[in-house]
């Protein structure tokens, strides 16, 4: 089946269950996913109902879409998502973004958490994504989606100018410290070793996690306008004074978590001037 084919088929799944159409889509990142409690829900997906669809298997991923207003924003919230890491070939880990698309989202807000490979970052900050690295394969490898995007899609502004703006003032207006920098992103699920981290550092990354990069080349390709927000869960390895742990990355979204929905919802509420 070809991958048109297939997320028309996951869309229809969708649709059985609820006819909402979002503006935004969201996809929560590693222990961020009780922002979806903050929406104003009209409608649940589990993944699990939608046929063909990659479900994760990480520890503190739940697997849903959840539909509603943030503001008077129309949103889709993604409570969970799927890494390459787990095995599904690259093209099913961008099959999410992908169909919330083709539900109606024009903007892209994807988050994570990550190590921190700038030293400046400490554990509990948030960086505006700036610019990214995909070391994992591109998503876009094999016969184009000509219903989504062209074969050689530009990749100069992945991450939108205006939309990073907005993200600024509202962490701003809130006090909060928000970093900037260029996020890498590497298969895992080891952590990287210290002089990959240096490598990264070296290379003019700032934050290194196994996500979201590839999502984005997705999200362009078809067309989206993205934003992009890491929460630095940890310093990275070499720069950390000790060894990493997933539990040490969900305490850290945990912690974290109050100025990050505040920052995403905020944010997200005021992206409705974009979408007139
Ligand atoms: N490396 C890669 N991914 C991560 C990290 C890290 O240090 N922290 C959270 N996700």
């Amino acid at each position: 089946m070809s991958i048109y084919a297939k997320l028309e088929k996951c869309l229809e799944c969708v649709r059985k269950q609820t006819d909402f159409v979002p503006d935004v889509a969201v996809i929560l990142g590693s222990g961020l996913g009780a922002l979806a409690d903050e929406i104003k829900k009209e409608a649940v997906v589990e993944y699990s109902s939608i046929e063909g669809f990659p479900v994760s298997t990480v520890p503190g991923h739940k697997g849903r879409f959840v539909f509603g207003y943030m503001g008077d924003v129309k949103v889709v919230v993604m409570q969970g998502r799927v890494h390459f890491y787990e095995g599904y070939p690259i093209t099913d880990v961008v099959l999410p973004t992908r169909l919330m698309k083709l539900m109606g989202a024009k903007i892209l807000f994807v988050t994570n958490a990550a190590g921190g490979a700038n030293p400046e970052f400490d554990a509990g900050d948030l960086m505006l994504i700036n610019d990214h690295i995909c070391k994992v394969p591109n998503p876009l490898i094999g016969a184009n989606v000509e219903e989504l995007g062209t074969r050689f899609p530009d990749m100069s502004e992945v991450y939108s100018s205006r939309l990073r703006n907005v993200v600024r003032k509202v962490a701003s207006e809130n006090g909060v410290d928000l970093k900037e920098g260029v996020y890498v992103q590497l298969t895992g699920p080891s952590f990287e070793t210290p002089a990959e981290v240096r490598m990264c550092r070296f290379f003019g990354g700032d934050a290194v996690g196994m996500s979201t990069a590839c999502e984005a080349i997705a999200a362009r390709h078809a067309g989206m306008e993205i934003v992009g927000v890491s929460l630095i869960s940890n310093k990275a390895a070499g720069i950390s004074e000790t060894p990493l742990t997933h539990e040490e990355v969900q305490e850290a979204a945990n912690l974290a978590a109050p100025k990050f929905k505040k920052l995403v919802t905020d944010s997200v509420s005021r992206f409705g001037e974009f979408l007139k």
